[in-house]
Order: C-alpha cells, then structure tokens, then sequence
C-alpha cells in the first residue's frame, strides 16, 4: 500500500520526508518520489526500486519548505520511474500523490486527452494532477474541490502548487491519512509512524473529509467546504505498534483490514449488478473455452477450490485444481481453447510460475490472480486480474485469500453471463450480494473475543480436525492449515462424509472437531457426521449460519455467521477460523507473523 509524507514549515522539507517514507516502508513499495518547492517551482525526483535509489537520485539535500513524497505499491501500471509518484500537470506548477484507485480513470483520461493535455505515465492518479490543473484558477483549494467532484473510487490525496508554496491540499475517501500537528510545522501522512517521532499530536482524517494545511494552520472541512472540528488525538503507542496500526501483530491486523480489501478487489469491477471486465479483452476466449485448469499453492490452492466450485456452478464449464508443484509433473490432457487459471498473492511462487510457462509451451492461455503489480506471474500470463489486497505482511495469508475469493466470484459470475449458463436474475442478485459481502464480514469480525475465549479454552490440545461437505469442506482445509502453520497444533480437514473411511479412528475423547455449515442443502448430512463424532467423545465447534442454528443444537460450542448466499460462505466462514487459529498462537506463545521453518514467498522448488 502506497505511502504518503507531507511537510509545510520552516525547516527543511526533504529530510522530514525521506524519514516519513522509510518510517512507512513497512507498508511495502516498489518505487519512491518526492516534489519539492524550490525558487518558484517544483522539483520531482522519482526512481523505481527502494528508497535508498531515490534519495542516490535527489543528490545533496536541497532546503525546501514545502514537499510531499510517496512510496508507490503498483495497482495501475508498472512498478517504473515514470509510474512512480508524484503526477505532475502539463506545466509542472502542481505536483500530487495518491493512494487508492480511482476508478473512472480511464474515461476521463480520454477527455482530458482530447483537450489537450499530455500524459506520461500508465497510472490512474495522473488523471488527477491533470484535472486539477484544468479548474486551477487561482485557487488550489477551489480546482482540488472541483477534481474530487469528477472521481469516484478510493484515495486518499496530498496536492502542492508552485503558485501557492505555503500550502498542501489533502482529501481522504477510504484510503488512510493522518495530520501531524507541529510547532510552526505540521506533517500529513498516511500512517502514524511515519510522523511519530516529530508529533504525538494528531488528526485522523475521515473519510470525506478535506484538509487545507500551511505550516501553522490546518482547516478540515467536508468535501463541499463546511467546516469540520475534530479532536486532537495524543498518541501513546511505540514505534512497533504504530506499524501494525495499533494491533498487536500483523497477521491481527490483516484480518481486519479484509472489508476494506474486499471492497477495494470489487471496486470497479460492478456496473448496473453486472460483473465488468471489459478491460480485459477476454470475453471470447471466457465464451468459448470448454475446461479450466486451477493452479496455486498453499492457500492460493484453497481459494482455487472455491473458484472451482463457483465456476463449475455458475459458468458450467468443467474446472480442474491442481497444486502447481503436482501439476508440473503430470501428464496434462490439454486441448485447444483450455484455459489455465494461476493464483498467486506474490505472484512469485516457483512452483506455480513454471505451471504457468507448462501451458504457455502447450499454447494454453493463461489467467492470473495476484496481488503484485509487476510480478512475474503478472507479467507472463496472458491476461492479469489483480487482487487489491494490500501489501500482505504476516507469513499466514489472511487478506489475500478472501480477495483472490472475491476475484474467483466475479469471473465465474461474469462467465455465467457470457455463456447464458445460470439464470440472470439470480446472477444479478448474487453481484448485488457480494457488493455487500464486506458488511458481513464486518460483522464476523465483532465476534473476535467469544472466539478468543474459545482458543484460549483449547490452547492445550495437541490434534484437531476440521470437517465440511462442499464448499464448507474447501474452507476446512484453509482452516486447518491457518492453524498448524501458525499455532503448530496438528490440524487436519476432511471431507465430512469421508471421516468413517479412516480419520474417525483417531476421535477420542476431548479431541477438538470444527464443523463448519453453511451449505444449507447439506447440513442435515454434515449433522449425520457431526453426530458420529460427537458419539467417540469428539468436542464439537459448530461455525454455523444462524438460520441453520437449530439444526446444530447439539454442538458443544457455536460461533454464529450472519445469513449469507451458500455459494459466497468462504469469504465470511474463514473469518473465524483465522481469529481462531491467531489466538490458539498467541495462548501457545508462538511467533504469529513468523511462524517456524515458513516463508511468505517461496521462490524455489
Ligand atoms: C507460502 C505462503 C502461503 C501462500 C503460498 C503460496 O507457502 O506462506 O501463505 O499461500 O506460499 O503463495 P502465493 O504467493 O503463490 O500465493
């Protein structure tokens, strides 16, 4: 997730804000730039890469009193020097920094084309720069408002002017900033740590909320001008808190940041309850292909489980997922027009890589699902839908599995369009639910502290296992593997219906059983089974829906989902199973974000 630093004061700019931006490398980045007020003009010096390149590139320190810098995490073009931030407008009298999506961009661009002015990036925030500089007429203040009033999407925004050198212009729509309140200076920033050690002293901006900021005034107002109070905030967290964002790991904090990375994986991508991806010029190929390959590791795998099934149900087109280091060596029955879809947070994994160059060799096209701009697997497939989870931190992949859902649900959702394969009206009723999936995640995240109670309960236990039927059992896995990598317990899932072919010999008394029932048309199946393991003494947790909570009266434990569509339960069931498996971590005393002997990216075989 990009960084952003602002400074307006007396001293100098640029240190305050290269320290800004290393105290934000945390978030993750993959270029880095800064613009300057210097004699009348902006100077923007911007270099792909780590920071360290960029500061090379600026040479000695010039003293400036006004700057904004940013650290950029690719979404819309490549990780380059020209993509990086800050966007400049055709004179270069106005320099600005973005973090979010803007989604009309692409209309827009055109417009602005048409009127003259000149594009040099791929990104969507240099429309932005463009618009601002179109309703500059004197007034920054005034030509940021009007700008704002043309975009929709997520962002949050930091606007200078060489017209104006006393002052930033700031906005925040679902995308983080905070102003850092100095002495004869003040600071913006998208996060706390970057200001911490200059100010304790802050303003969190809201969302709607536009900040006009000099070196000793800051006025907030709404987006139409009224003028908003806010409260100073006194921040008393440590450098290491203030990354995780005041959670106590990584891994904490991902889990709630799943709403906002789920509404920003759909933004976009839904016009009038249809699935659009029109950008991708891929509707022929989708139309026409008769069998899809999944490929993924870990929990990418998982999330391709659930694809298959949504895929199989909806599109009607035969899906096979394979684990990509499997996959490599077997002996594929390809046929003309198969498609391949690869799934990757990285964007990096060896294993999957080289499944993907297997289908290229054999002319199969390839679809990939990642959360790296710019990553290998991104730039080789054929075409790329990018999760837009976030820099992934924690090893256990918690954000990036719920958004690669929400990618799996929008293409097999667009491809039952396409083909007429599931009736329409239901299809647009399902794009309408999953608009609002992040609702119910919300609320699953309230339960945080009845399933904290839980773990801290079965701490003790050495085995575990995990049962669902269908789509229940493709979140079982993902619950079961959430819990051994970080917690170390043995976890194991199974097919439900599986159990009494060999696992239920391992059922003794007190061992731990989580049953997930969210398939309404299964769960008086599921129940059978739960009823067989309840009878050797198993303890059962039920994460269960709450119109199928009868049914599972007789679980030992109940951690209750809001009613949700069957098809789209993963993305709202694993949330207690990841709470789950973090606090059975915590009471272990394990490394949560670090689990032993695993890495976040495997790059090797
Ligand atoms: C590692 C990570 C997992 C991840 C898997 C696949 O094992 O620890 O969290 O699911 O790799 O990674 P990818 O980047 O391809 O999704």
């Amino acid at each position: 997730m990009c960084g952003i630093m602002g400074y307006a004061g007396s001293g100098n700019a640029v240190p305050v804000i290269i320290d800004g931006l290393a105290k934000l490398e945390y978030r993750g980045y993959d270029s880095a730039g800064i613009a300057i007020y210097q004699d009348g003009d902006l100077v923007v010096t911007k270099k792909k890469g780590r920071l360290a390149d960029m500061v090379n590139e600026l040479g000695e320190w010039p003293q400036s009193i006004l700057g904004i810098g940013h650290t950029r995490w690719a979404t819309h073009g490549v990780p380059s020097d020209h993509n990086a931030h800050p966007h400049m407008d055709c004179h270069g009298r106005i320099a600005l920094v973005h973090n979010g999506i803007i989604e009309n961009y692409a209309p827009l661009r055109k417009e602005l084309i048409l009127e003259g002015h000149d594009f040099v990036s791929e990104t969507d925030t240099e429309v932005m720069a463009h618009l601002v500089e179109k309703y500059y007429d004197g007034s920054l203040e005034e030509a940021v408002r009007k700008a704002l009033s043309c975009v929709y999407g997520s962002f949050a925004i930091v606007v200078i002017s060489a017209d104006e050198p006393d002052k930033i212009i700031a906005a925040k729509k679902a995308s983080p900033l905070v102003v850092g309140l100095g002495d004869g200076e003040n600071y913006l920033a998208s996060d706390i740590p970057a200001i911490l050690s200059r100010t304790r002293r802050v303003y969190i901006i809201e969302d709607n909320e536009f900040v006009v900021l000099t070196s000793n005034s800051v006025a907030i107002s709404d987006f139409d001008g009224n003028p908003i109070e806010k409260e100073v905030l006194e921040v008393d967290w440590d450098m290491e808190a203030a990354e995780k964002g005041g959670f106590e790991h990584f891994m904490l904090k991902e889990i709630h940041e799943q709403p906002e990375a789920i509404r920003k994986t759909l933004s976009g991508r839904i016009k009038d309850a249809r699935v659009d991806f029109s950008d991708l010029n891929f509707a022929d190929y989708l139309q026409n292909t008769s069998k899809i390959f999944i490929v993924a590791c870990g929990t990418a795998y998982h999330a391709g489980l659930v694809g298959r099934m949504a895929i199989e149900k909806l599109a009607a087109v035969p899906v096979e997922t394979d684990i990509a280091s499997e996959f490599r060596y077997r002996r594929v029955l390809w046929k003309p027009g198969d498609l391949m879809i690869v799934i990757s947070q990285s964007g990096e994994t060896a294993d999957t890589l080289a499944a993907l160059r297997e289908a290229k060799r054999n002319g199969i096209k390839v679809l990939a699902v990642t959360n790296v701009v710019g990553s290998a697997v991104a730039r080789e497939a054929d075409w790329v839908i990018f999760t837009h989870a976030g820099p992934e931190i924690a090893v256990a992949s918690t954000k990036a599995y719920s958004t690669q859902l929400v990618v799996m649900y929008l293409l097999a959702l667009y491809m039952a369009d396409l083909r007429k394969s599931y009736d329409a009206e239901k299809i647009s009723k399902m794009v309408t639910e999953l608009l609002y999936i992040d609702t119910l995640v919300e609320q699953v995240l309230q339960e945080q502290d009845k399933i904290k109670a839980l773990a801290e309960k079965y701490q003790g236990v050495q085995d575990t296992f995990f049962l669902g039927r269908g789509l229940d059992y493709a979140v079982a896995m993902e619950g079961a593997l959430k819990l051994k990598e970080i917690s170390y317990v043995h976890a194991e899932a199974y097919a439900a219906g599986e159990l009494k072919h060999g696992p239920l010999a391992l059922i003794d008394d007190g061992v731990p059983v989580l049953a997930l029932i969210t398939q309404d048309k299964l769960v008086e199946k599921t129940m059978s089974n739960i009823k067989e393991v309840k009878a050797r003494g198993a303890i059962v947790v039920a994460v269960c829906k709450e119109n199928l909570q009868e049914a599972c009266q007789e679980c030992d434990e109940q951690i209750l989902l809001p009613r949700v569509n069957p098809l789209l339960a993963p993305i709202v069931s694993v949330i207690p199973l990841q709470i789950f498996s973090y606090y059975m971590a915590i009471f272990r005393g394990a490394d949560v974000d670090k689990p032993r002997n695993l890495a976040k990216s495997v790059t090797v075989e």
